[in-house]
């Protein structure tokens, strides 16, 4: 039983199975190995970076499935012309969070692409939607990287009440299976982003140092902070914190923001030097609830298509719990 959705039916996509823009880990190769799967490889240029968006957009010519690309608004508000980059070759999606969307939609639907916002709450959902924006990303705090404070299982349906049937939900956090992908759609949603799983994939730019890592952490071990982003001085607006693998650079900071923020510069620099060495006591692995459910590195087209088959029998499932006499 293939899972047709509103979210296929707009993308033209075999499966509801988004991969997380995430920033320096989501290239061209695994953008392009989740659409070849069926699913919306998007790659995650973040902040923007222009020599990073080039190389990896290059890798996207000539590509013939539906793909897109993921940019973080408060950072990309200050040099449009990384819009207009990525707009010049032509995807299908964009995916903006974090930030005001009202300045993107315009040049991104004149270019021909279909507009994607992540909200974190319903005032922000109901925003997006006024700008006409044409897909919802519904973030709970189980996700990787950063979020705000609401868990996906009560938000999802909230939302889903609140901005109606039409304009298609994509349920990112917490979604690591089938399970997931089964559970997100009886909430409301459309399909699902997932982020975690697919960092763990043969196709991410992780290294393989950093991918073992993940095989071998739990839920238990991440935690939420700002003080990544204070050490790399980037000014999140307050609200959001990112879900990281715990290490001694988060151990010794923890609770020490303020004193951070004045020593940032020397910190900064032996912080820079240890990202260089993909030294894991210092650098952030933003990591989700999930990766308890990880096990293995794997293709990310097996990913897709484990989750659609697992999906499938989590749906059957369900009904052999309901007693119906
Ligand atoms: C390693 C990693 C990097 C991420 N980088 C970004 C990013 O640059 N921009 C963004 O909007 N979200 C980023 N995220 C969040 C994802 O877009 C997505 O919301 C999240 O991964 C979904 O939750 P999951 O990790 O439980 O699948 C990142 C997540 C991870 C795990």
């Amino acid at each position: 039983m293939p899972f047709k959705t509103k979210l296929t039916r707009l993308l033209s996509v075999d499966h509801p199975i988004v991969l997380a823009p995430m920033g320096g880990v989501s290239g061209a190769a695994l953008a392009k190995a989740v659409s070849t799967a069926g699913g919306l490889g998007l790659i995650g240029a973040s902040y923007g970076n222009r020599e990073w968006m080039t190389a990896e957009l290059a890798g996207m010519e000539s590509f013939q499935k539906p793909w897109g690309i993921g940019l973080v608004m408060f950072t990309v508000i200050k040099q449009m012309e990384l819009l207009h980059l990525a707009l010049s070759y032509r995807p299908h999606v964009v995916a903006l969070s974090f930030g005001d969307p009202a300045p993107f939609i315009g040049p991104i639907k004149d270019a021909g692409a279909k507009v994607a916002v992540q909200v974190h709450d319903l005032d922000q959902a109901r925003t997006a939607l006024s700008c006409g924006v044409d897909l919802l990303i519904v973030q709970g705090c189980e996700a990787g990287g950063h979020s705000a404070g609401r868990s996906s299982f009560p938000l999802i349906p909230a939302v889903r009440d609140s901005v109606g049937e039409s304009i298609p939900i994509i349920a990112a956090g917490g979604v690591g299976d089938g399970r997931g992908l089964s559970a997100a759609l009886a909430l409301g949603a459309d399909g699902v982003m997932m982020g975690t799983r697919f960092a763990v994939t043969s196709e991410s730019l992780f290294s393989g140092k950093v991918k073992a890592h993940l095989v071998a952490a739990q839920a238990k071990h991440t935690v939420r902070t700002r003080a990544f982003d204070i050490v790399r001085g980037i000014d999140w607006p307050l609200g959001y914190s990112g879900r990281v693998i715990a290490n001694k650079f988060s151990d010794a900071w923890i609770g020490r923001e303020a004193e951070l923020q004045t020593c940032r510069d020397e910190v900064g620099v032996v912080y820079q030097r240890a990202v260089e060495q993909d030294d894991l006591d210092f650098r952030a692995v933003w990591a989700g609830e999930i990766v308890d459910l990880i096990h293995d590195v794997r293709p990310a087209s097996q990913v897709v298509k484990e989750t659609i088959a697992e999906a499938e029998k989590a749906s059957l499932a369900v009904s052999k719990f309901i007693i119906t006499e």
